[in-house]
């Protein structure tokens, strides 16, 4: 999941994406007869299986990639990038040419492989924790989910679709672990002194665009800096620890699974349409 972590992927990989969304959905509610499972398991067997093994589990020529955690973790987003682009250097080859429908499908196949295709258990309240994300823990003033909230943060609409209940606790919890320099803090000091933090959104020679907690972007010619400070930490405070219970942070965990399951709901409304586009766009 971290999935669409990266702000710009471009739009075949939104579409990519929710067609992804919306192919685990119907993998969830009618596992073993779903035409995309089954498309999956064909081109899993046919494409990877000489190297990976028929159950995913390794050969003689490629790693374990059902069981191994390293792989869970990765974001449906980052699995279809790593089966479109291969890993350069190394003997996993790139399958671009099995078009954006088709990586879906054997994302989806993977993903039952590993043991993913069921819903996770809520560890809370989801209602509550709707209140504790808008309310009280003040996540909504930099994070949307279902088009309410702000802007700062990334939407979290269907952030839970690829990640355990662990890993999202995790990513609340500690926010400095991220990884991705682009969501890290940025200071900014202009001639005149003044200091603004935010994220850098947007970079070259000359100018760098940067987005602060309120939600507006300022481009600033680089010769106008005094200085850039890149801080090791997120914009995202890590102490919510110690500021929200366990279970207030269950139940926070709680709504943005539910948001998430909702989010598929909605992307598999509207699901042929933005398949026809995805095919057109690969
Ligand atoms: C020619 C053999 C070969 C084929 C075919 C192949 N792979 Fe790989 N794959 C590899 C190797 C080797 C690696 C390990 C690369 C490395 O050293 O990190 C790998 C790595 C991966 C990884 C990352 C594993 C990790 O630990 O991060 C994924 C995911 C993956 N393959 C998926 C697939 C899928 C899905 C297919 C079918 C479309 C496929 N591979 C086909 C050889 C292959
Ligand atoms: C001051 C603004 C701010 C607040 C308040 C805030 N966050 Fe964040 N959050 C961020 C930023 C910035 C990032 C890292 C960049 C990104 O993901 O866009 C982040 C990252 C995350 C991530 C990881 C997202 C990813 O794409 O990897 C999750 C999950 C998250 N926040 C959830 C929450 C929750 C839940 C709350 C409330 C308990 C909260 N955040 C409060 C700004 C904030």
């Amino acid at each position: 999941m971290k999935a669409h972590r990266i702000k710009i992927t471009g739009a075949p990989w939104f579409v990519l994406l929710a067609c992804i969304a919306s192919a685990s959905l119907q993998g969830q509610q009618s596992k073993p007869s779903s035409a995309a499972l089954l498309q999956g398991r064909q081109i899993f067997s046919s494409s990877c299986a000489g190297c990976h093994g028929l159950d995913g589990r390794g050969g003689e020529r490629a790693p374990d990639i059902a069981s191994k955690r390293e792989v869970q973790r990765l974001s449906n987003a980052e699995l279809a990038r790593i089966v479109h682009d291969g890993l350069p250097g190394t003997g996993m080859p790139s399958f671009h040419l099995l078009g954006a429908s088709r990586i879906q499908a054997l994302v989806l196949y993977v993903r039952s492989l590993q043991g993913r295709g069921e819903p996770e258990r809520l560890p809370g309240n989801p209602a509550a924790g709707k209140g504790v994300f808008f309310g009280k823990a003040g996540c909504g003033e930099c994070h949307m989910v279902a088009g309410a909230g702000g802007f700062i943060g990334s939407d979290l609409s269907n952030y839970a679709a690829a990640q355990s209940a662990r890993e999202i606790r995790d990513a609340i919890l500690h926010p400095e672990s991220q990884a991705d320099p682009a969501k890290k803090a940025v200071v900014v000091t202009t001639a005149t002194g003044e200091q603004l933090t935010g994220l850098v959104r947007n970079e070259d020679n000359f100018s760098l665009q940067l987005q602060t907690l309120d939600g507006a972007f300022h481009l600033f010619a680089k010769s106008d800096l005094k200085s850039v400070e890149h801080q090791d930490q997120s914009l995202m405070l890590s102490d919510y620890g110690s500021r929200l219970s366990r279970a207030e942070l269950d139940d926070v965990v709680s709504y943005l699974m539910r948001a998430a399951q909702s989010d598929l709901a909605r992307t598999r409304r509207g699901r042929t349409a933005k398949k026809t586009q995805g095919e057109e766009e690969e």
